[in-house]
């Protein structure tokens, strides 16, 4: 396996970073890895064969074109906390690609990134542990950055930075804003235990919260208003009744009122 260390891509976050030309998926390997890989671990790759999303569905990239990356995370934390990571993910992606590209980037909670409607990244979490203790947490980041197309089943739902912003974006210079912000908010939960610093991001750039959202779990589908995420980065809705409920980020997927938001 052709696999080299990017010296050029070090940050105190992503020490040590594992580079692959192409890979199944830079969540599978980190996996089957997670023994002989250290906390802070960057797993990258240029191609993703079998690139997993959430809820057993595809991450498609073609080579070049994207971001495809995991982050390799030990804490010392308990179980419960591990959800929360996506959150600072997502917070971390929309904070650099916000600040690299000036486009209107918006978190769709509790894992998408969006512009105009559209995905632009997905975030997939994996996490094993015994009942007070984590083991590993992968997040797996994938930044659709300068793809110019997308498959017509993509098409609708799917954007690109490329073209939302019309420009090539330096992949590198994003990776590394995106290791640095999540570094910050990373350090300042395990600091705190407070996911405070990353709920502002999330809050003040949400696609959902005041809106008319469908909640998806397995078949089922509900309308709701999405009212606040609370300290534990848990979604507060309102149902049809005009009871509040809290949604907790594993189990559901969200779309808007008639589209995907
Ligand atoms: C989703 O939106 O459903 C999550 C997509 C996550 C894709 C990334 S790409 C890097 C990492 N490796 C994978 O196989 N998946 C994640």
């Amino acid at each position: 396996m052709n696999n080299k260390t990017l010296q050029d891509l070090y940050n105190d976050i992503g020490q040590p970073i594992v580079y692959f030309d192409s890979i199944d998926s830079t969540n599978d390997y980190a996996k089957k890895e997670i023994n002989n890989l250290k906390d802070k671990t960057i797993i990258l790759s240029d191609k993703q064969t079998a690139g997993k999303g959430r809820r057993g569905n595809e991450w498609e990239s073609s080579k070049g074109t994207g971001i495809c990356m995991s982050l390799v995370l030990k804490p010392d934390i308990y179980p419960t906390e591990g959800t929360k990571m996506t959150q600072i993910a997502a917070a971390a992606v929309c904070k650099a690609i916000r600040d690299l590209t000036g486009l209107n980037v918006l978190i769709k909670w509790p894992n998408d990134i969006v512009i105009n409607s559209k995905k632009v990244c997905g975030i997939l979490t994996e996490m094993s542990g015994e009942l007070n203790k984590i083991r590993y947490i992968v997040i797996g980041i994938g930044v659709n950055v300068n793809t110019d197309e997308f498959s017509s089943n993509l098409k609708e739902k799917a954007t690109s930075l490329y073209i939302e912003g019309n420009k090539k974006i330096d992949r590198k210079k994003l990776i590394v804003k995106i290791l640095d912000e999540f570094e910050e908010l990373y350090e300042s939960f395990i600091e705190k235990l407070n996911l405070d610093d990353t709920l502002k991001v999330i809050r003040k750039h949400s696609a959902i919260l005041g809106k008319e959202i469908r909640i998806i779990q397995g078949k089922k589908e509900k309308r709701a208003k999405a009212i606040e995420i609370n300290r534990q980065g848990m979604l507060v809705i309102e149902n049809e009744n005009g009871n509040r409920e809290l949604i907790s980020s594993g189990q559901v997927s969200i779309r808007g009122e008639h589209r995907y938001i």
